[in-house]
């Protein structure tokens, strides 16, 4: 059998800011980076929608050698990930593993938060399928979570328009409208994978006090500790320290977009 890359998905751009931090930190293992961007942004699609995409993505990445996938996309995780791992997963690839980043995120949100109020910054499909409210409250029920939809920010980004003066009036009219909600919010976490790059901005728009959690560095954490417990899984893993990137969109117009996220030039091919 040959040697295992690490799949890696999401919609578009934003998973390249979590394969950023798990590239770091595991640089020796190799990894396949799929960009659904032919159909993104996923935030606004049916659940039935987004599970379909999401699986086609996975199986994709199956089919390419990868025993691991990683959705690095809220969206994803929110609407998808159950699914496959309880139906597809066990008929289809009973050897085979997806990991989502909801349930990383939710086992640490406590380390960053003293007011026990944590506001969730996301996609209309990540806040509506209430997956952070469900998983926090597994973990750490005394935890008030307040969450805010921010359905124009991944177009924004997606376009490079995130830190022009035209975004401000979306950014401030989300971030006050979530700081409305409690004066005991003290975290704020961004629970979608492409607000990375509104970092400069939101720490204008967000009050001072305010600890802004991003989930490159939580995924990745997660996913040593996850190899560490999985060594039969771990052995299957190729690693050449090499990293292949794929786009369901023009591989051009993704590799010009991509160093923003990934903070190194980027060369894809369309799938
Ligand atoms: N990066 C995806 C997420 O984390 C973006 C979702 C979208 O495509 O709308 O939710």
């Amino acid at each position: 059998m040959q040697a295992s890359p690490i799949g890696i998905f999401d919609s578009g751009y934003g998973g390249l800011t979590v394969f950023r931090s798990i590239a770091d930190k595991l640089p020796d293992y190799n990894y396949i980076y799929l960009g659904d961007n032919a159909r993104s942004p996923y935030g606004d699609h049916s659940f039935e929608t987004i599970y379909r995409y999401t699986l086609e993505c996975v199986e994709w990445l199956f089919a390419k050698g990868c025993h691991l996938v990683i959705l690095a996309c809220n969206t994803a995780s929110a609407k998808a990930l159950r699914t496959i791992q309880q139906i597809d997963l066990p008929a289809k690839y009973p050897d085979r593993r997806v990991l989502g980043v909801i349930r990383p995120t939710a086992e640490v949100i406590n380390d960053y938060t003293s007011t026990k109020s944590v506001g969730i910054m996301g996609t209309r499909g990540t806040v509506n399928s209430q997956s952070y409210f469900l998983e926090i409250s597994k973990f750490f029920p005394e935890i008030k979570v307040y969450q805010q939809s921010c359905p124009m920010w991944v177009p924004l980004i997606e376009n490079n328009e995130h830190l022009q003066s035209g975004a401000d009036f979306f950014i401030n009219e989300y971030c006050s409208s979530l700081m409305q909600q409690s004066e005991d919010i003290d975290c704020v976490l961004l629970a979608c994978t492409h607000y990375p790059l509104l970092l400069p901005k939101l720490k204008n728009a967000l009050p001072d006090y305010i600890k802004i959690l991003t989930q490159g560095e939580i995924v990745a954490n997660s996913l040593v500790n996850y190899l560490e417990r999985h060594s039969e899984l771990e052995e299957k893993l190729a690693k050449n320290g090499k990293k292949y990137f794929y786009t369901s969109g023009d591989a051009i117009a993704f590799d010009e977009h991509a160093s923003i996220f990934f903070g190194e030039d980027v060369e894809s091919s369309s799938m």
